[in-house]
């Protein structure tokens, strides 16, 4: 088989984690500290992957150019293909044609992530050499992914953009593998009823076609990072894989289980319970944090608590006497709290807000 090229998908508009995606794109929301994206474009450049196109929107383009350079810090090299409109996913794949040209391709959602990555899956589609390989795995709510029911002998019988009836609980994963016959299939359908060429009306054009579309079944966990409880747990499976190590400093400070606080962070009177990661230049004062909790770059805490939840660059939690839980809390947030009963918050706050509780 030729070399395989890969196409990550990082355009569309993100309405589902509005607020934080007000600002940016959602594919750049970190999970442990990391953008979502860099986790796809690593896990390509793990199964040797070295020339990816990068499908980005004319809105948040700029950013992801910008996070994502060249690829030389991946070992790959980068291509930028802006899709002018987020047309669906069969579109965006017909806007990389001229980059993919001849080459089989893997497809890769940016917002998506993988526990075992593509590596073993590059090789069998390598070996097995079929049109199509798609990747599928048992959900309890079908309904909210294209869906595939098999057949007695295992093979793709018909594939379902988000139905309201689920004839299986067979979710489609955000990874595909194509050969160029997916650009006719493209080409052949119609717009769905959201008005979006559909990737799963593409693969069903290959199958009535008679084109042999293996499915394969994902037993590692997956994320599609679209909605904030998604983004939660995407950063608990990470976190739970996290090596301890401790470059900043400590000063009255207690750390347990699985910590990583990066250089130039600052732990003065504060506990830490992991598995959590504390951002460069992060300052946590008086403070608690508790498992399954990312603190962004230059975050400060203090006098708070805060546990499972996501905090980005820059923002400060100050003075609040309930504990922060299962939030999500974007860039340059301030949230702060006069004198006031024990309670527990619950946040999902968009960029540079500002927050006092009275
Ligand atoms: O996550 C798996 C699901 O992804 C599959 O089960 C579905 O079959 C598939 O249609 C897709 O559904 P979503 O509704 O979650 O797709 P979303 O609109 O979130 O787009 C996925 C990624 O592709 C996201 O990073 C944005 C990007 N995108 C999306 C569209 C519609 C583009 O780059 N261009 C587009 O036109």
């Amino acid at each position: 088989m030729e070399r395989l090229k890969g196409l990550i998908l990082s355009g569309g508009t993100g309405t589902r984690l509005r607020p934080i995606t007000y600002t940016s794109a959602k594919q750049l929301v970190p999970v442990a500290n990391k953008p979502v994206l860099y986790y796809g474009i690593e896990a390509l450049a793990a199964a040797g992957i070295d020339e990816i196109g990068i499908i980005i929107s004319p809105e948040t383009g700029g950013e992801i150019r910008k996070a994502a350079g060249d690829g030389d810090r991946f070992g790959v090299s980068i291509t930028y293909i802006e899709q002018e409109a987020p047309l669906g996913l069969a579109h965006a794949v017909l806007t990389g044609e001229p980059f993919l040209g001849e080459s089989p391709f893997v497809m890769y959602l940016g917002d998506n992530l993988l526990r075992d990555g593509v590596t073993e899956l590059v090789s069998t589609f390598r070996s097995e050499e079929p049109d199509a390989l798609i990747l599928l795995t048992p959900v309890n709510d079908p309904e909210n992914y294209g869906v595939a029911e098999l057949d007695g002998s295992n093979r793709v019988a018909r594939l379902v953009e988000k139905p309201q009836n689920p004839s299986s609980n067979l979710a489609l994963v955000g990874v595909y593998m194509f050969t160029p016959s997916v650009f006719d299939a493209a080409r052949a359908i119609e717009p769905s009823g959201r008005g979006e060429l559909e990737i799963t009306d593409a693969i069903q054009h290959l199958v009535d076609g008679g084109q042999r579309v293996d499915p394969h079944i994902v037993h590692g966990w997956w994320k599609d990072t679209g909605q904030v409880q998604d983004m939660l747990e995407a950063n608990h499976l990470i976190l739970d894989d996290l090596e301890e190590r401790i470059d900043g400093e400590l000063i009255d400070s207690r750390v347990e289980g699985r910590v990583v606080v990066e250089p130039g962070a600052r732990l003065e009177r504060a506990t830490v319970r992991g598995p959590a990661i504390i951002g460069a230049d992060a300052v946590l004062q008086d403070a608690y944090i508790g498992p399954y909790t990312a603190i962004g770059p230059s975050v400060r805490i203090e006098s708070a608590e805060v546990e499972y939840s996501i905090v980005l660059e820059g923002s400060s939690i100050r003075d609040l006497e309930g504990r922060i839980e299962a939030s999500l809390v974007g860039k340059n947030v301030a949230i702060s709290h006069s004198p006031a009963m024990p309670r527990a918050y619950r946040f999902v706050v968009g960029d540079n807000a500002e927050i006092e509780i009275l």
